[in-house]
């Protein structure tokens, strides 16, 4: 099967599917200027763009120094000498977990507390510095004790509990290099990381909760190894939830048994500055998710960096809760490793935002008087339609800076958050918006607005952060003027970048290098406004954003068609009100298939479910008798994406047959 290749139509898609909403947006003349107050006490002031415009390698070098402690220092900052294959901090020696922990507690932070936990039942937990130190240098020995060495790979399929940052770090500590698969994945999409990454040990539970019930993990994990051909020896099981589960002798072992049993004296060497810190499976825009390769010194400093500078964190007064599951990247970058680099306090939460009620989040953000909070447009759109009498009835004074990630905030959505979130109980301030633009690949914060410095912009995430250059270009590759737009690019090497796709240097050539010269292509469709702002407008290629999690049209296509009823699919994106785009399939049976209407529908939608995962399970399937084709056999997902969004069909003239839309048409009305 073909589709519409990233190119100029489908900037004009990515364009024209945020309609008329889009050129009010870009028309936005709303500012926010830092109060006088937040400004004076910002940690990072305006002279940062300066200094790192001057020397951006000599810039990062300093933050590399000043945020982590270096076992060896390096000798160079970057070596760019085979692009697109960069070397930050050449030559230095870091171990992650030791900057993540040991140092604090040497410093006199043991007592800090590192970790608030907050299970969905209501369990809660916390860890000072000294305590997971202690846990993490169980964890590595444990680890270490299975025959995890250092490069050796680690999948970890665990729900929001302290656990999963305590197995990341032990990996860390070690050199063992970790890959986390998302708790929402199936089993047989565990099963493709696992063999793509050959991964050595699982990390898993029993389970977890989700809205009140208990749900599996552990049996996801035994489906993923019943054949043999993985190169998986065990498996340690955190008992979360107490629900049975099958034991494989010689190969499961209970976390209690093996980490907590295990001694709490390890002592951290320094890894290599380019050393594998872990691997995270994005999709692409092909059928297989690829597996984004991050090292360890340039990826620690520049979380660490945006962590303090985007958030403002004074780590000895703020508590930092980033909503994020360890899952995405948002859950590596800014709740396993940054915060606790920073020697931030943070708050863990397992569960969901309306479990037990709709108030969770704010009765969480009131009891730890949260200051910093990290979330995604899809939430707080959720949280309007609920309706603002719900935060109203909490304490939100605590929050002082709130953060967005992960798709386009709408302004409305924007103004609510300040007005709502941030404003609450009166405020003469309302905290900040910080709209944070970047990717798994980018491993960290590249675009947003710095809280004591720039004039926030409700919609917009703005300026590219100090030391990062991007840009946005027209299709032969040159600068646009503000005021137009193009694709979202990056000029030079930034030290959380990707080193690669795990396994496939081509592929990471192709991918991200190629369709411009020089430059990074991020894969996103972007705008300068009139002040030279940024605005993103979505992504420009065959990746859909749902509730901020990034899924593949090709990947759910496929699985579509992996079942025997489905003769043909098409999978498109469309505009959601709540969780910004929405899965809708387009599916031709095969002859001998019988269009069962509900039945077939809802079989779809559970086939997809076991393929790749329930985030993937397409919202609306559609059975249709054709799906548009232009002559050389490429679907036209433009078209049907005006179906699935509701407008009258575009330009159609380039179809094979022109009939086509016609007949979708008829069938949908049936
Ligand atoms: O399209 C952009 C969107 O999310 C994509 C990256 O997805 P993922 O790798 O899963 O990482 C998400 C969390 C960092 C981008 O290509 N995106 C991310 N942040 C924003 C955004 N779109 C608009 N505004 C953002 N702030």
């Amino acid at each position: 099967m073909s589709h519409d290749t990233p190119g100029s139509t489908a900037t004009a898609a990515a364009t024209s599917q945020q309609g008329d909403a889009l050129e009010n947006l870009l028309h936005e003349n709303r500012k926010f200027a830092p109060s006088e107050d937040f400004a004076a006490n910002a940690v990072v002031g305006a002279e940062a763009y300066a200094e790192a415009e001057a020397d951006r390698p000599a810039f990062w070098a300093k933050q590399a120094r000043e945020l982590l402690t270096w076992n060896k220092d390096f000798t160079q900052a970057l070596d760019w000498s085979n692009p697109p294959f960069a070397k930050w901090f050449v030559g230095g020696e870091v171990n992650a977990a030791y900057n993540a922990l040991d140092r604090h507690v040497e410093n006199g932070l043991g007592d800090r507390v590192a970790i608030y936990f907050e299970g969905e039942p209501g369990d809660t937990r916390s860890y000072t510095y000294a305590e997971l130190t202690e846990e993490v240098k169980k964890a590595a020995n444990a680890f270490e004790s299975l025959g995890v060495a250092k490069g050796d790979r680690v999948a970890v399929y665990l729900p929001m509990i302290p656990e999963a940052v305590i197995t990341l770090l032990a990996c860390a500590r070690i050199g063992a290099v970790h890959s986390v698969v998302f708790g929402g994945f199936s089993s047989d999409a565990l099963r493709s990381r696992i063999e793509d990454a050959q991964a050595k040990l699982v990390v898993t539970a029993d389970g977890t909760y989700r809205r009140g019930k208990p749900s599996a993990l552990k049996s996801a994990v035994d489906e993923a190894l019943a054949n043999d051909g993985h190169t998986v020896q065990n498996v340690v099981v955190v008992k979360r939830n107490g629900q049975d589960v099958d034991w494989h002798a010689g190969r499961d072992h209970w976390w209690a048994d093996t980490v907590e049993a295990a001694s709490a004296e390890h002592t951290a060497v320094g890894h290599d500055s380019e050393h594998p810190l872990f691997i995270l499976y994005t999709s692409g825009t092909t059928g297989k998710p690829k597996g984004i390769l991050h090292t360890t010194g340039g990826f620690l400093t520049q979380t660490a960096y945006t962590h303090k500078a985007v958030f403002d964190l004074h780590p000895e007064t703020d508590v930092y809760w980033c909503t994020a599951d360890v899952g995405w990247v948002t859950g590596h970058s800014y709740v396993a490793y940054a915060p606790l680099i920073n020697g931030a306090t943070q708050v863990m939460y397992e569960g969901t935002p309306d479990s037990p009620h709709q108030g969770r989040w704010w009765e969480i953000v009131q009891k730890y008087k949260v200051s910093i909070l990290y979330t995604a447009p899809t939430a707080i759109r959720t949280f309007m339609k609920w309706g603002r009498d719900i935060p109203d009835k909490y304490d939100l004074s605590s929050i002082r800076v709130l953060g967005s990630v992960g798709e386009p905030i709408n302004p409305e959505a924007w103004m609510w958050y300040r007005d709502v979130i941030g404003g609450s109980g009166g405020k003469k301030n309302p905290a900040p918006i910080v709209d944070t633009w970047w990717q798994t690949e980018t491993g960290a914060q590249m675009i947003a607005p710095l809280p004591g410095v720039t004039a926030t912009k409700p919609g917009s995430a703005q300026v590219p952060l100090p030391g990062i250059a991007v840009d946005v270009v027209d299709e032969n590759g040159v600068s646009v003027p503000n005021g137009h737009g193009g694709f979202l690019v990056i000029r030079e090497p930034w030290p959380a970048m990707l080193r690669g796709i795990w396994g496939d240097p081509e592929r990471f050539k192709e991918t991200y290098w190629s369709r411009f010269e020089a430059m990074y292509f991020a894969g996103d469709g972007a705008k300068k406004d009139e002040d030279g702002d940024i605005w993103l407008l979505g992504r420009v290629d065959d990746v859909m954003n749902i509730s901020g999690h990034r899924l593949s049209t090709t990947e759910i296509e496929s699985a579509l068609v992996s079942h025997p009823a489905v003769a043909e699919a098409a999978v498109v994106g469309a505009a959601d009100e709540t969780t910004g785009q929405a899965v809708v399939a387009f599916v031709i049976l095969r002859g001998d298939a019988v269009d069962s209407g509900d039945e077939i529908v809802q079989d779809l939608r559970n086939h997809v479910g076991k393929e790749i995962g329930p985030i993937a399970k397409p919202k609306t399937i559609l059975v249709v008798p054709e799906l548009p084709k232009t002559r050389s056999g490429k679907i036209m997902r433009r078209l049907l994406k005006d179906v699935a969004e509701g407008r009258d069909v575009g330009d159609a003239t380039t179809l094979a047959d022109n009939t086509v839309m016609a007949q979708i048409a008829a069938s949908l009305k049936k």
